[in-house]
Formats: structure tokens, sequence, C-alpha cells
């Protein structure tokens, strides 16, 4: 029998990835020296040398995130692989969950936990408002949690949240304590040990510069003694941390057996983008602003998306609206680790210029 199905003309022609500032929330662009690992031969995905690669990999996160934590490594997918993978070994059905919501982040996890039945809680502000210390405090004794979670660069709002004294609070109260830095990491300090933080997690396509599809992801002791007495399996077989951790050389076992086939490439490009990190000393910042996605408010009388629409045409730029909750309230404008330049801010600012005075105001 031959096929009946013809070759698409798509298929025919050669692959377009055309050259692009991104200075929008992430992908960031990749610097060359990335890029040129994530060209390398590829390995077999249980070879030692991958194994290898995988321990410096290790290492290079428990350097950004400031933690000594055994039990770290990276996820086979996006920040939301992690986020899953944190809700779903840590949680069980029917316990109750807390979940700040200042941004989208918040209500994606939030909606994450109610999926697999968790009975969810939670404190909801404007995007970009902020919660103190004590009202956590309040709305952790009165739901009695075992999670708690807080996104760090909450990218819709431009706010970077404080950490402070969280992890304690959560400690006294029996709970975990779970940050998302997807946005942040490698643009804002963040010290998981040195602030009690039991879970921390992030993304390659942010800060770090690397292309999306690999999440460092840690747990520590307290949050490793809550996933591994649970009574129930995860919902999910690919993002189990029993099978996760041995693929990763985190269980103390002889052997590292065959779970799921890594992104090799992903990795090789994460391990560079760590490398790249380790290399530098970090900064510290004290602003409540996001220092990695600046969100700007829509200047009167203009329409976001033809202002965002004008800028990649005539600059081969891309910036973005808002997300989630700050839809129309906001354009995002993000300058992440190899991008984050004075040039590219002037840059930037030229193309904003240049579109505020060639886009139209509208009537309204
Ligand atoms: C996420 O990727 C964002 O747009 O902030």
């Amino acid at each position: 029998s031959s096929v009946t199905i013809p070759p698409p003309a798509c298929m025919l022609r050669p692959l377009e990835a055309p050259l692009r500032y991104l200075f929008g929330p992430g992908p960031s662009n990749v610097p060359p020296r990335i890029l040129a690992v994530g060209a390398k031969p590829i390995i077999g995905h249980l070879h030692p040398e991958m194994y290898e690669i995988m321990n410096d990999i290790k290492r290079g996160i428990q350097y950004a995130f400031q933690t000594e934590n055994n039990m770290t490594i990276s996820m086979s997918g996006s920040g939301h692989a992690a986020m899953e993978c944190a809700v779903f070994n840590t949680v069980e059905p029917g316990e109750s969950v807390l979940v700040a919501v200042n941004g989208i982040w918040g209500e994606r996890v939030a909606e994450i936990a109610e999926r697999m039945g968790a009975n969810v809680h939670r404190m909801v502000k404007t995007p970009g408002g902020y919660f103190s210390n004590k009202e956590i405090e309040q709305a952790v004794e009165k739901h009695k949690p075992v999670l708690f979670f807080l996104t760090h660069g909450e990218s819709s709002a431009g706010l970077c949240h404080p950490v402070d004294g969280i992890g304690d609070i959560c400690r006294k109260h029996n709970c975990l304590f779970l940050v998302d830095t997807v946005a942040s990491l490698g643009a804002a300090p963040i010290f998981m040990d040195k602030q009690n933080i039991d879970i921390l997690y992030t993304g390659s396509q942010k800060a770090l510069n690397a292309p999306p599809g690999t999440a460092p992801i840690s747990f520590n002791e307290r949050a490793c003694h809550k996933m591994f007495n649970r009574k129930t399996k995860p919902v999910s077989y690919l993002f189990d941390m029993t099978h996760l951790s041995n693929y990763w050389g985190c269980d103390g076992k002889p052997a590292r057996l065959y779970h799921h086939t890594g992104p090799v490439s992903g990795f090789f490009a994460l391990r560079e983008s760590l490398a790249i990190l380790a290399e530098r000393v970090k900064e510290h910042f004290t602003t409540l602003w996001l220092p990695s996605v600046t969100t700007i408010a829509i200047p009167d009388g203009y329409e976001w998306r033809e202002l965002l629409a004008y800028i990649m045409k005539h600059h081969q730029m891309e910036m973005t609206g808002g997300l989630g909750p700050s839809i129309g309230m906001v354009m995002r404008i993000g300058l992440m680790g190899y991008n984050c330049e004075k040039t590219n801010a002037d840059m930037a600012l030229n193309a904003l210029a240049d579109a505020l005075k060639n886009c139209k105001k509208s009537k309204a």
C-alpha cells in the first residue's frame, strides 16, 4: 500500500526563525555560547557523561538557589512542569492549600491544586498587590494549609514579592513554603536556605537565557519528609519525585534507572546557562519592582495591541501586553540576563517612542 496523504507543502520549505529582540517576559534571547552547546552531538540520556552533566546541573542549581538541598533537579519541561511537580508531590487530595493570588501565577497554582483534589484557599489582591506577613500568618492560622504558595517574580504584574519571614511563619504552623521564581531567578536575589523556603523552582528561558523546556526545582528536608511519607501516589507518573529523585541520583540508590528520556540538548544548554551564572557575582536589589520584567501603564488614548504590533513590525522587537488579570492594564518589557544591557533598554525606549509618535490615538 502507498501513502494517500501527500507530504505537506510546508514541510518541503526550510524552517524560518527570524532574529528578534525578545524584550518581552520570556523567552529571552539565548546567547551564542548557550546556543552552541545546544548543537553538540546527542549522547544517551543514561550514559555516564550525561549523569556527570546532570550532577553539574544539580550543583549549578544549588548555587543559583543558594541551597545545600540534596533533592535538587531539573524538570524535563517548562516552569509549569515544576509548578505541577511541587504541588502534585507535596499535597494529597483533600489537604488544605493556601495560595497568594496577585497576578496570574497564583491563579494557575490554585487551579492545579484544585484539579488534583486539594482544598484550595485563595488570598486575593489586585495584580501587583502585596501581602504582609501578618496577613499571611492570619490566613495560615485560619486555613491550616499543608502548603503555602507565593510568587516571587509576578511577571504579569511586575512585582517582586518580599519573602523574608514567611518561611518562619510556615514552619511555626507546620506548613510548606513554596515559591515561584520563574521570572525572577538570576535577576532578583533569592536565598532558599537562609529564607527557609521549602520548595523553590524556576524556568530556563527567562533570566537564565537557556531555551525553554527545562525547569530547576529544589526540595528541602521538610518537603522531602512530606512527599516521601504520603499515603497516595502523586497523580502524575512523569512528575513523581520518587522516580525523578532516582533519575537525578538524589535517592542514595546505587543505580539510576530509566524513568523517562530527558531533553539531552536542553540539559546541555541549562548547564551552560548555570555556568554563566556561576561566573557572575550576584547584584542585590531592594526594590519591590521586578527587575526582569517592567510593567508600564498603557499610555492614555492608545490601543496597546497596535503599539505592540508596530514595535514588532518596525523594530523586530517583542514586547507584550498584560497577562491574566493584568490584560488591558499594562504593557510588559523584559530585559533578562544577556538582554539586560543599557543599549537594549535605550533601544526599547526608542522603539516605544517611535510607536507613540506613529500610532494613532484612539477616540476613547
Ligand atoms: C510568562 O511567560 C509571562 O508572559 O509572564
